[in-house]
């Protein structure tokens, strides 16, 4: 799974880079969002824009707490490490692609379908 998302990563990036060095830089964007893979729509970047920027911001609501990961081109760009905020920068296109570790797997159907996977081959192994 991770190589596999390297791979495509490397493939990608090779297509996009290459042919436009000279144009506007590209970044996933989206409005605060709880999950990574609800945070990948591209955006042209305005010329200034030199940075790909991740936020995630853990929200304290009442005894739980919820992440929101947000992302968006930006003329600079600081890294920040300091609860409850956290942001990454980088500078190639489309390079803000993964989230922070722990917002990425937070869809419950791909959590139901790592159980069901589990069951199935538990019982496959069983039988
Ligand atoms: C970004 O720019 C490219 C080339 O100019 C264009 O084809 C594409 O539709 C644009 N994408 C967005 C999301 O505006
Ligand atoms: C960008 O730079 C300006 C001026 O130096 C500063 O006020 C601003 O906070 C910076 N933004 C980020 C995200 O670092």
């Amino acid at each position: 799974m991770e190589k596999m998302r390297v791979a495509l990563l490397v493939v990608f990036s090779a297509a996009v880079l290459w042919p436009d060095r000279a144009l506007a830089l590209k970044c996933y964007s989206c409005t605060p969002q709880p999950c990574n893979n609800q945070c990948m729509d591209p955006m042209n970047c305005s010329e200034e824009d030199r940075y790909c920027m991740t936020v995630v911001e853990l929200l304290e609501i009442g005894p739980s707490s919820v992440k929101q990961i947000s992302k968006m081109c930006m003329p600079n760009c600081s890294e920040i490490i300091q609860h409850p905020v956290f942001t990454s920068c980088c500078q190639r296109d489309f390079c803000n692609l993964n989230g922070d570790a722990a917002a990425r797997f937070c869809n419950s159907r791909m959590l139901l379908g790592i159980l069901a996977t589990s069951v199935s081959a538990l019982l496959w192994t069983g039988l």
